[in-house]
């Protein structure tokens, strides 16, 4: 969990960092977009790296939720029975929603697929011109809407990640478990900072 999460979380910051591009205008966003493609040229052929990410992204990404499967399944093992009252000790809200955190993230990537890079629930999507179809997509207030829960949930999901990966991966004595909270919680609420902004200033007319 920890390494295909580590590996999920570095994409999560870098599309972040490339998205807030849009905010540098049609030009620069779409030269970013088309500039994807042709990573490694001229020793690479075009969109070459781009499928080699894809790969490790996806491949990364089944066995994250496989994982999570054998990590769920050992928890109902080691408790078949439920508890009859439950005091809530040492856990927060992103610990106990990971589990439907993880599913709504999934379900949300398949419509972001559509919506973006596919075009098939976008409302005029024009192949190649990637600022325009964020726009048009972001200009209907529920995508937007769905978007921003959306990327909360991305939020909560990355907060409880990284501090159980920082701890899975040995940063669990002292004096690291003091911060390990704390640095989870600011990276976690920058990364859904930064990508709320980014339907909020469509909605807002600051990007159109
Ligand atoms: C406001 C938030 C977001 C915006 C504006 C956004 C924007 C975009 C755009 C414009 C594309 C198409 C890029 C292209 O065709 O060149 C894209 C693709 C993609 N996005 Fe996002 N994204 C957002 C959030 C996310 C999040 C949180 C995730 C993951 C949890 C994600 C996962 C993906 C994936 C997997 C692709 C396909 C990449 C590829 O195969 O080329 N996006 N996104």
């Amino acid at each position: 969990m920890a390494v295909t999460g580590g590996i999920l979380f570095v994409f999560v910051v870098a599309h972040l960092l490339g998205n807030l591009k849009v905010f540098q205008g049609p030009e620069h966003f779409n030269a970013y977009a088309e500039g994807l493609r042709t990573v490694g040229a001229p020793f690479f052929g075009r969109g070459w790296v781009l499928w080699m990410v894809r790969s490790v992204l996806l491949a990364s990404l089944f066995a994250h939720i496989w994982a999570a499967v054998g990590v769920t399944r050992a928890s109902w093992r080691a408790r078949p029975v439920a508890y009859r009252r439950l005091d809530l000790v040492e856990t927060t809200y992103a610990a106990r929603t990971m589990r439907w955190g993880g599913v709504i993230i999934f379900v949300y990537v398949v419509y972001h697929l559509l919506d973006l890079t596919f075009g098939r629930v976008n409302p005029s999507f024009v192949p190649g011109d990637v600022y325009h179809n964020l726009v048009a997509s972001f200009q209907r207030w529920p995508v937007s809407v769905a978007y921003i829960v959306a990327m909360v949930v991305v939020g909560l999901h990355c907060y409880h990640g990284l501090w159980s990966a920082l701890q899975t991966l040995g940063l669990h004595r002292p004096p690291t478990v003091a911060w390990r909270r704390g640095v989870a919680g600011g990276i976690a609420a920058a990364i859904t900072a930064g990508y709320v902004a980014i339907p909020l200033a469509v909605l807002g007319g600051v990007v159109r």
